[in-house]
């Protein structure tokens, strides 16, 4: 695997990699590599001939106060990471060579549109402007592709479909599951921040939302009195301040007052230091024991 740091150097070997007829997979991401991160790349291993992995903090997707100066970064773990999940090249920028007049000076920006005005974008305005101007970014750099996200971020991941369908950007946008430690929990790179009380309560969030998919599965259909009953559950947990929780339609994001089709669950906790997100599909559990049985983890949502 080689790493390279100048846009100049990246389009080179992409040129070569097309010339000999490869077909490229790009791996957007911001480093602090976990497996879900791996799951990604490996998934693109599997599609594609070449394959880019990108690590970039983007000062623009973080606002004030928020954790980018303390953002974890471990350059040596990550690459060896992405070199035995088979990735071809590693592209680690520095933000001068993103932004080389300062991140600040970035006027430019994609009008979105509602898919980024609830939840994520409601809580954290200017969020998804940054991370849909440095995708769109690597989605010039990197050229026809297929780009694997996970749907770990589903809204995200909807905000970027949208924005490279609009756009016709010639990248196929391809979603991967969520990747979980075994109690639930969603991987996440900002789990390092939890303390041990709060890694104890962290699951809440999942097993909120997987007792709402049950009550779904069992013929609930006001989505109000699920939303209750998983922020009731968030709010009974001794650490964790509950941001939102949402039954949504899975693919405009619209919040639902009745479940009837298809429901996406989402929730978001802040633990101390770590502002935790989640989501499950609906139709993620069945059964009709107690809500833990049908938690939802790594092997059985792949
Ligand atoms: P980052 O948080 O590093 O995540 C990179 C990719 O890994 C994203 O597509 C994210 O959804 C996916 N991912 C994270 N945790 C996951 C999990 N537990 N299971 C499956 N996939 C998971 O998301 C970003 O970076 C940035 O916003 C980025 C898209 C790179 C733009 O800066």
């Amino acid at each position: 695997m080689q790493t390279l740091d100048k846009i100049a150097d990246l389009r080179r070997d992409l040129d070569t990699a097309r010339g000999q007829g490869l077909r490229i997979g790009l791996v957007p991401t911001m480093g602090f590599f976990h497996e879900g991160h791996v799951s990604l790349i490996e998934a693109a291993v599997h599609d594609c001939d070449f394959v880019v992995t990108t690590i970039f903090v983007n000062p623009l997707q973080f606002s004030v106060g928020e954790d980018l100066d303390a953002y974890p970064r471990d350059a040596e773990g990550d690459a060896a990471l992405a070199a035995g999940a088979g990735c071809d090249l590693l592209f680690v920028p520095l933000p001068g060579e993103m932004y080389p007049s300062g991140s600040e000076s970035v006027l430019t920006s994609v009008s979105l549109g509602p898919l980024a005005e609830t939840m994520e974008g409601r809580s954290r305005p200017t969020h998804f402007a940054g991370v849909a101007t440095v995708v769109t970014k690597l989605f010039f750099l990197i050229g026809e592709c297929s780009a694997y996200f996970g749907e770990k971020d589903y809204q995200q991941l909807a905000v970027i479909r949208q924005m490279a369908r609009d756009l016709s950007a010639p990248v196929n946008v391809v979603g991967c599951p969520v990747i979980r430690e075994p109690d639930g929990l969603a991987m996440s790179t900002r789990n390092v921040y939890l303390s041990v009380e709060e890694r104890d309560v962290a699951p809440v969030l999942n097993r909120a939302l997987s007792h709402g998919a049950v009550m779904i599965s069992d013929g609930e259909r006001d989505a109000e009195r699920v939303r209750t009953a998983m922020a009731a559950l968030i709010d009974e947990a001794p650490v964790g301040t509950l941001d939102y929780v949402e039954v949504a339609d899975p693919g405009t994001l619209e919040h639902q007052s009745v479940c009837s089709g298809e429901s996406r669950l989402f929730g978001a906790v802040q633990f101390g230091r770590a502002r935790l997100i989640d989501n499950i599909s609906a139709s993620d559990v069945s059964g009709d024991d107690d809500f833990t049985r049908k938690e939802v983890t790594a092997g059985n949502e792949r």
